[in-house]
């Protein structure tokens, strides 16, 4: 079973629920990069590990790396993701590392078959067209 937000009516300072796809399709891999629109640094994983959903920003806290790409490993029935430039871990639930630095994570919940991330901005499984500067 998904996590899931008490708090469903979105528009919140921590965003809003953003519509990430169908289950069906999201869990066939354990990993997908859903792209914002405000580039790179807001990108997100969703990762689907043991049946549940997560999400977090795609790029690495430590210098970038990129996560989607990572290992995870359960280690004392503990989700983490490892990045794969330095093998920092991250909690796949809070976003914390033993390094200590902390991961942005966010809601995630599961409504009529589809995947929603609470996030700020849309997400999508495309990468948004570059906007062009006038
Ligand atoms: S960039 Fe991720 S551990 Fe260094």
């Amino acid at each position: 079973m998904a996590s899931s937000s008490g708090n469903e009516d979105g528009n919140k300072e921590s965003g809003a629920w953003r519509l990430a796809g169908p289950v069906s399709e999201l869990s066939q891999k354990p990993c997908r990069l859903m792209y914002s629109p405000l580039g790179h640094q807001a990108d997100v994983c969703l990762f689907h590990v043991k049946g549940e959903f997560f999400a977090m920003d795609a790029r690495c806290s430590h210098s970038g790396g990129p996560l989607c790409d990572g290992d995870i490993e359960e280690a004392n029935g503990v989700l983490q993701v490892f990045c794969p430039w330095h093998d920092y871990d991250f909690n796949l639930r809070t976003g914390k590392s033993g390094t200590g630095l902390q991961q942005e994570v966010y809601e995630v919940k599961i409504q009529e078959d589809c995947v929603y991330v609470k996030h700020a901005t849309p997400l999508s499984l495309q990468p948004f067209p570059a906007v062009k500067k006038s």
